[in-house]
């Protein structure tokens, strides 16, 4: 039987969380280590597209009737066929099937959807073009997550490190020198929805204050940029993560597990540390020499960390 298959990478967002959605600057690069995959294959007769979430052990009919309730899988796949102009009544069976940890801030969700568009792109032999892929994954990323600043989806279909400030077209930049991340969960869901809901109720409380902090949360991602683009270095770039985490800390995102893992990062040589994404659960990220991957992976697992996945930006 033929099969066609689409797959996407996870991300983390390197810096510039939360500001991001209050129109600040944001950099976030995929994490190829973790993948999500979807193929299609024919189905029986006349039992529709039906997506068959393996991981959650779940299946979602595609929903062709207007007001029935959609989950976002189906609904980034609707729209997908939609935008083939190819009927919704066909008989496929789409799998999806991930590396990514669920919840975690590792873009499980958008980069399942990624790969359910370009399993369907590819077989309507169509190309799936990044801008396509990412306003299409962004459709269910709304589903998930209320009001996303869009970074997720962008990072995922493009592939690419990339520079994000919403509502302006995302630039793709490459490192001049290669890096190493330790990604590390702390087996606690990130309540991304709720994170970015109580940064904004503080922010109504103290708009001045919380406007200082986004802005100097930017002038770090500035920063950071033109280390990664231009000078590669490193200790610099590790203490802006530091710096970055400090004023996530302000905004009400860290928790004490988060702490506790960057605490130990950083005590076994990592160049700098900061929780990645939502915050509260979720993944912290740390900057490492080649040399201290192993010992900082050792010691995160110590301190808890229910999975480390080491990465290289390259
Ligand atoms: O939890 P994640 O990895 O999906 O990232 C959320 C990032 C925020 O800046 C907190 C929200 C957003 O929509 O950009």
């Amino acid at each position: 039987m033929q099969t066609f298959q689409g797959s996407a990478p996870g991300k983390v967002i390197l810096l510039g969380e939360h500001a991001v959605v209050y129109g600040r600057p944001a950099i976030a690069v995929p994490v190829w280590e973790t993948t999500a995959t979807a193929v299609i294959t024919d189905s029986e007769p006349r039992r529709g597209v039906t997506i068959v979430a393996r991981d959650l052990g779940q299946e979602f009919p595609l929903v062709t009737s207007a007001g029935a309730e959609e989950h976002p899988f189906s609904r980034v796949a609707r729209l997908t066929l939609e935008r083939l102009h190819l009927p919704l009544n066909l008989d496929w069976r789409i799998a999806l099937t991930s590396t990514i940890p669920i919840a975690s801030g590792l873009g499980s969700g958008a980069a399942l959807s990624a790969a359910l568009v370009r399993a369907i792109f590819a077989k309507a032999g169509e190309p799936a073009e990044p801008t396509v892929v990412s306003a299409l994954v962004y459709e269910s990323e709304r589903y998930f997550h209320g009001t996303p600043s869009g970074i997720d989806n962008t990072v995922i279909a493009y592939g690419a490190p990339v520079w994000f400030v919403k509502g302006a077209p995302p630039q793709i930049f490459t490192p001049c020198r290669p890096f190493t991340l330790v990604i590390a969960d702390s087996g606690i869901a990130s309540p991304t929805k709720e994170t970015v809901g109580d940064v904004r109720q503080a922010w109504q409380k103290q708009p001045n204050h919380f406007e200082a902090i986004f802005d100097e949360i930017s002038q770090i991602a500035e920063q950071a940029r033109h280390i990664i683009e231009q000078t590669g270095h490193l200790s610099k770039l590790g203490q802006l993560f530091n710096e970055n985490q400090c004023l996530l800390a302000a905004l009400g995102v860290s928790s004490q597990m988060l702490e506790k893992l960057l605490a130990a990062a950083r005590r076994a040589g990592a160049l700098g540390a900061k929780l990645s994404g939502g915050g509260r659960g979720g993944n912290i990220i740390a900057l490492v020499e080649d040399a201290a991957a192993d010992e900082v992976r050792s010691a995160l697992l110590q301190a808890g960390a229910k999975q480390v996945i080491v990465t290289r930006v390259a």
